[in-house]
C-alpha cells in the first residue's frame, strides 16, 4: 500500500467514526453573544393605555401603572368559544365582552367575572375573565372591552370546523420573557410570512420571578408586552417553572398564584380537575397540554387524566396529535439535563403507543430537534436503555429559545446524542404549518435571520394516516 492508498483509509476511518457518533447536526452558525436584558419599563412595548381605568394605544408616563392588557384564549374543547382576560386598575370597571362577527353589525354582550390577587407587598388590578360561546367557525370576530370614551377594540378568527383535512398554521414560542431579544422573537412571529393562526406557548411566561419578591409589575408589563399578538389570535398555554412563584420566606406558599388568576385555560371542557393539563382540538389537531411541575406518578389525577384522554383522541377527527409540555424529555444541553426523566419514564410508552406526531417543548434555552426515537424497551435488568429508531415515537422539539433574561445554553453534551438532529444555541421561533390529515410543515427561524429565513425545516408525515420514515439522518440504526 502506498503512502496515499494508507492516508485514504485513514481519512476514511475517521470520517466514519464521526458519521457513527454524530447523530445529527450541531449548528456552527456564530453569533454576538451578548447579555439578554429586560427592557425598561418605560419601553414603547409596555405603553399603558391612557385614560382613567381603561386603555388606548398611545404611552403616557404619568399613567405608567394604571394598565389595561389584553389576551385571549380557546375556551371551549372545540373552538367554538373564546376567555378574552384583561386587566383595569383603578377600579372593577365592567366585566361585558361586546363582539359581533365581521359580516353582522348585531352587537352581542358576554358576562364575565373579575378576580384579584395579592402577593406580598403587591396588589393586582381587576383581572376580567369572559368566556364567548357559541361562535361561528372560520369568522372574523370584532370585540370591545372597557366603558365609554375608554373602550379599545380588537378583533379574532375562529378555527375552522374541527375535521382530518383542516389546513391549519402553528406558532411556537417558549421561555419568552421580555428583554430585548424576547421583542425581537415576537416580531418575527409577528412578521413570519407563513402567517401562524395560534401560538402553541410551551410555558416560562414573564419572568417575573427573577425581580426581587417576584415583582409582579413584571406580569403586567409582560401582558401588555404581548398583547399586541395575544390579543388578536389565541395562544395555548402551558405551566413551566417560572409560573410556579412559590415563596414560603415572603409568606407566599400557594404555587401558580399570578399564573391562575391572569391565565385562564378551558380544562374543564376536557375533564381535566386542575388548569396544568388538559387539551383543546383545533382545526386537524388534537392539542394535549401537560404539566412538568405537578404530580404525574401512578393513581395522580394527571396520570388519570391522560390515561383517559389518549383513548379520546379520534386521529380520523384530528389525524394531529400534539403535545405540549415544559421540561423537554430529550435533551442534549448541559442544561436542565435529565429533568424531564421521570415524567418520560411514565409516559413515553403511552406516547407510542397511540402515536403522538410531535412533542414540543421549551425550558432550555436553545434549539433541539430530535429523529423519532423511543427509550421505552429498559425494564431494570435487561440493559436496554439506549434510545432506539422508533416510528411509532414522536418527534421532540425543544423551543425554549424565547430570549428571556437568563440567557442562551450553549453548552451542550458532546458527542451529539444519536438521537439529536439538529441543535442551535439562538434565539427564536417556529412555525408548524398542517397541510392535510397527512403532511406538516415544520420550520424554526433564529432571530438573527430574517423573519423568512428557514433555520431549520423538516416535512413531518402524520404517525397515523401516513407512517412512513421522515427523518432527517441516516445514521441512526
Ligand atoms: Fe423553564
Amino acid at each position: 500500500m502506498g503512502v496515499m492508498g494508507f492516508w485514504t483509509i485513514a481519512l476514511a476511518l475517521v470520517v466514519n467514526v464521526c458519521m457513527v457518533c454524530d447523530g445529527g447536526t450541531t449548528s456552527l452558525f456564530l453569533r454576538e453573544v451578548e447579555k439578554a436584558v429586560d427592557m425598561p419599563l418605560d419601553s414603547d412595548v409596555f405603553a399603558v393605555p391612557s385614560g382613567y381605568n381603561a386603555p388606548q394605544q398611545e404611552f403616557s408616563f404619568l399613567l405608567l401603572f394604571e394598565s389595561m392588557s389584553v389576551h385571549i384564549t380557546q375556551g371551549d374543547l372545540v373552538g367554538k368559544a373564546v376567555i378574552v382576560s384583561w386587566v383595569t386598575e383603578d377600579e372593577p370597571g365592567s366585566s361585558k365582552v361586546r363582539y359581533w362577527s365581521e359580516n353582522s353589525n348585531h352587537k352581542k354582550i358576554a358576562e364575565g367575572k373579575l378576580v384579584t390577587y395579592r402577593f406580598f407587598n403587591y396588589s393586582s388590578g381587576f383581572i376580567h375573565h369572559t368566556t364567548i360561546r357559541n361562535l361561528e367557525y372560520n369568522t372574523k370576530y370584532y370585540y370591545e372591552v372597557g366603558l365609554g370614551n375608554t373602550t379599545r377594540q380588537f378583533w379574532f378568527v375562529t378555527p375552522p370546523e374541527v375535521g382530518p383535512d383542516v389546513p391549519y398554521t402553528f406558532g411556537l414560542i417558549g421561555d419568552l420573557g421580555q428583554t430585548f431579544d424576547s421583542n425581537k422573537t415576537l416580531s418575527h412571529y409577528e412578521l413570519n410570512p407563513r402567517k401562524g393562526q395560534t401560538v402553541l406557548f410551551v410555558g416560562d411566561l414573564s419572568y417575573a420571578d427573577n425581580y426581587p419578591n417576584h415583582d409582579n409589575v413584571r406580569w403586567d408589563t409582560w401582558g401588555r408586552f404581548t398583547e399586541r399578538s395575544v390579543a388578536y389570535q389565541p395562544w395555548i398555554w402551558t405551566a413551566g417553572n417560572h409560573e410556579i412563584d412559590l415563596v414560603p420566606e415572603i409568606g407566599e406558599t400557594i404555587p401558580f398564584k399570578p399564573y391562575t388568576h391572569r391565565y385562564h385555560v378551558p380544562y374543564k371542557a376536557s375533564q381535566s380537575t386542575a388548569p396544568y393539563w388538559y387539551s383543546v382540538k383545533r382545526a386537524s389537531a388534537h392539542i394535549i397540554v401537560l404539566a412538568s411541575y405537578s404530580a404525574y406518578g401512578k393513581y395522580t389525577p394527571q396520570y388519570q387524566w391522560l390515561d383517559q384522554e389518549l383513548l379520546k383522541v379520534n386521529r380520523t377527527e384530528t389525524p394531529w396529535l400534539i403535545v405540549l409540555m415544559h421540561s423537554p424529555w430529550y435533551n442534549s444541553y448541559n442544561y436542565h439535563y435529565m429533568e424531564g426523566e421521570s415524567m418520560r419514564v411514565m409516559f413515553e410508552p403511552w406516547f407510542v403507543k397511540h402515536k403522538v406526531d410531535v412533542v414540543f417543548a421549551g425550558h432550555v434555552h436553545a434549539y433541539e430537534r430530535t429523529e423519532r426515537v423511543s427509550n421505552i424497551a429498559y425494564n431494570i435488568v435487561n440493559r436496554h436503555c439506549t434510545p432506539v429508531k422508533d416510528q411509532s415515537a414522536p418527534v421532540y422539539i425543544t423551543i425554549g429559545d424565547g430570549g428571556n433574561i437568563e440567557g442562551l445554553a450553549k453548552n451542550m453534551t458532546e458527542p451529539q446524542p444519536k438521537y439529536s438532529a439538529y441543535r442551535e444555541a439562538s434565539f427564536g421561533h417556529s412555525i408548524f404549518e398542517i397541510k392535510n390529515r397527512t403532511h406538516a410543515h415544520y420550520s424554526w427561524y433564529r432571530n438573527q435571520d430574517g423573519e423568512a429565513v428557514e433555520a431549520d425545516s423538516v416535512w413531518f408525515f402524520n404517525r397515523y394516516w401516513h407512517p412512513v420514515d421522515d427523518s432527517t439522518s441516516h445514521v441512526l440504526h
